[in-house]
């Protein structure tokens, strides 16, 4: 299956083809330039947008005294809710430090204590302070910063902005061999075209504007899912999606990015109130107000539930030196009328991270050959139900540096792309608020068979509003459509409240459910489940 598109007009070649400049594929083009291989980073708005610049608290990594990696791998399997793949969390963990201290040599600047070492925080389900932050809450930016430098400094990689990848070229036999592209440029490389390469690698990030409201960035469309998915690929958890519980609230009718109010703001201190100024947190779990983030979001969404308030509300009144140490927040509560020294913060969860993806191997391999995924958009395992707060910058660092490897000593010879004919599909992009409120309201933090029911009712009749206008806007919205139904499907196939999938019908987890949901397409378009077991 294929996104209705226009015949290609031009033709740019590669050996290797990453599709998008976040942490993970800047980091997967930067390691695959110690081969000799050709590198074409495509990236489908300006190089620096995407999650990674918007990341707040920090990255995580056993690099304080007295912490280890074994430490950190509890902490992730505790969040992971059962579901974390056992190998893949031990990567995460083990190869973590080398590949932050390389991130450092890279160019990167973290804070620093005052005396003069790495300054650590702490974020919800950390039971150690090792969460490395820059600029105090803009580590993101900082990342993106040193990664981009390093990326301009190198001429063997190739980058082409306002390039919107939208599918998978393959051989007869199935390989990847290319992309197809669409490119806002000007003469030779404009509209549709084909980048035709020997190993592609999927970096397009997470998926969060399937919702209506979330801390994603405009390009956060999970277009990399999807095109795996359409290419034939298995994807998985994709039902677990993460609501951040602090996300700013400004009014239930605004849609879109919404401001993040960090984690690591609890991390200094500050707790969560209702509205009759009780912290409901404090009993509900032996880390109070730093409980894992599904357990904070639910149970902010019980108390807004229980006083018919649209938000909680945020005590950052105690917390030290708030304005330097948490420069970006502070700007962005000001320009909303709040000063969060003096003021305590409206907040209520937003979609904020795609626990599940394209599913991959250690190395990063999709089961298409000749196809990665890294980053948000693949699903490695690592963070089973739940991610843990700040693993995935260090994903994308730990992952980039395996697949760059996997690709320098098994790539393949370039295929020829197969001229079989694949059904097409477009739909119209006035869809896209429908759907993220169908999707918000019934597939939510909380969802129930009737509630993902009704989503997907809704769904199957947008499916109805085609196009035969190729665009981005509908280019966009066919991806959405495509994972709204794969979240809305897994979710209410999983019966039983787990991690970040919370079932009001379901409300306890089961250890018949110790699987994973398996999606993909068959050859003749038929969508397809499977449950597969979970490696401890
Ligand atoms: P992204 O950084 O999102 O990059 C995706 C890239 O793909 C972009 O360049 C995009 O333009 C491009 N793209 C998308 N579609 C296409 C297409 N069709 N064709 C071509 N290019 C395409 N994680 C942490 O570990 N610590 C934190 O403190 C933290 N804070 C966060 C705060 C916020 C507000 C948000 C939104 C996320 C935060 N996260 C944090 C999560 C983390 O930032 C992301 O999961 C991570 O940055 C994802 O990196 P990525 O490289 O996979 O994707
Ligand atoms: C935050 O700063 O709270 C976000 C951290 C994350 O998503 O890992």
């Amino acid at each position: 299956m294929k996104l209705l598109a226009g015949r290609p007009g031009w033709t740019v070649t590669a050996d290797v083809i990453v599709i998008g400049s976040g942490v993970a594929g800047l980091t997967t083009a930067l390691n695959l330039r110690s081969s000799n291989l050709s590198v074409l980073l495509v990236t489908k708005a300006k190089i620096d947008e995407g999650s990674t610049k918007w990341a707040q608290g920090g990255i995580a990594a056993a690099l304080g005294p007295g912490d280890t990696p074994d430490q950190h791998k509890k902490d992730t399997l505790i969040a992971g809710a059962g579901l974390c793949d056992g190998e893949a969390v031990n990567v995460l963990v083990t190869e973590g430090p080398e590949a932050v201290r390389k991130l450092i040599a890279r160019g990167a600047v973290f804070d620093k204590s005052e005396t003069g070492e790495i300054a650590l925080t702490r974020e919800g389900g950390h039971l150690r302070n090792r969460i490395l932050h820059a600029g105090g809450d803009a580590t993101g930016a900082e990342v993106s910063r040193a990664l981009l430098a390093a990326v301009n400094g190198d001429s063997g990689i190739e980058v082409i902005e306002n390039a919107l990848a939208i599918d998978i070229l393959q051989s007869d036999a199935g390989a990847v061999c290319g992309v197809t592209l669409h490119v806002i440029g000007a003469g030779s490389r404009d509209g549709v075209g084909r980048a035709l390469a020997r190993a592609v690698v999927i970096a397009t990030g997470g998926l969060g504007q399937v919702y209506a409201q979330t801390t994603n960035p405009s390009v956060s469309t999970g277009d990399g899912v999807a095109l795996a998915l359409r290419a034939g690929a298995e994807i998985a958890d994709v039902e677990f999606i993460q609501f951040h519980p602090t996300v700013l609230w400004r009014d239930d009718s605004l849609s879109g990015q919404q401001p993040l109010i960090s984690e690591a703001v609890r991390g200094e201190g500050a707790v969560l109130v209702n509205d009759k100024g009780v912290r409901f947190m404090k009993d509900k779990h032996p880390q109070g107000d730093l409980a894992p983030r599904d357990i904070v979001a639910i149970e902010i969404f019980k108390q807004m539930k229980e006083s018919n308030s649209p938000h909680v509300w945020l005590d950052t009144t105690k917390v030290k030196d708030f304005a330097e140490r948490f420069p970006t927040i502070f700007a962005s509560c000001i320009e909303n009328g709040i000063d969060p020294r003096k003021q305590m913060i409206p907040v209520s969860p937003a979609s904020h991270y795609s626990s599940g993806g394209v599913k991959v191997d250690l190395a990063g391999r999709t089961s298409i050959p000749g196809l990665y995924a890294c980053g948000e958009t693949a699903c490695t395992g690592a963070h089973g139900a739940n991610r843990l707060a700040s693993n995935s910058l260090l994903e994308g660092l730990v992952f980039g540096t395996r697949i760059s490897a996997d690709i320098t000593a098994n790539i393949a010879e370039q295929s020829v792309p197969s001229e079989k004919n694949s059904t097409e599909f477009l739909l119209d992009p006035a869809i896209k608020m429908t759907l993220q409120l169908a999707m918000s309201q019934g597939a939510g933090v909380m969802r129930s068979a009737q509630s993902l029911g009704e989503t997907l009712t809704t769904l199957k009749q947008l499916s109805t509003h085609t196009s035969d206008k190729p665009c981005i806007e509908a280019w966009e919205v066919s991806n959405l459509y495509l994972l709204a139904t794969a979240i809305a499907q897994a979710a209410l196939k999983r019966e039983e409240t787990r991690g970040s999938h919370w079932r009001s019908d379901f409300p306890e987890s089961s250890n018949e459910w110790v699987k994973r949901i398996v999606q993909s397409y068959d050859n003749d378009g038929i969508w397809l489940s499977k449950l597969d077991e979970v490696k401890k």
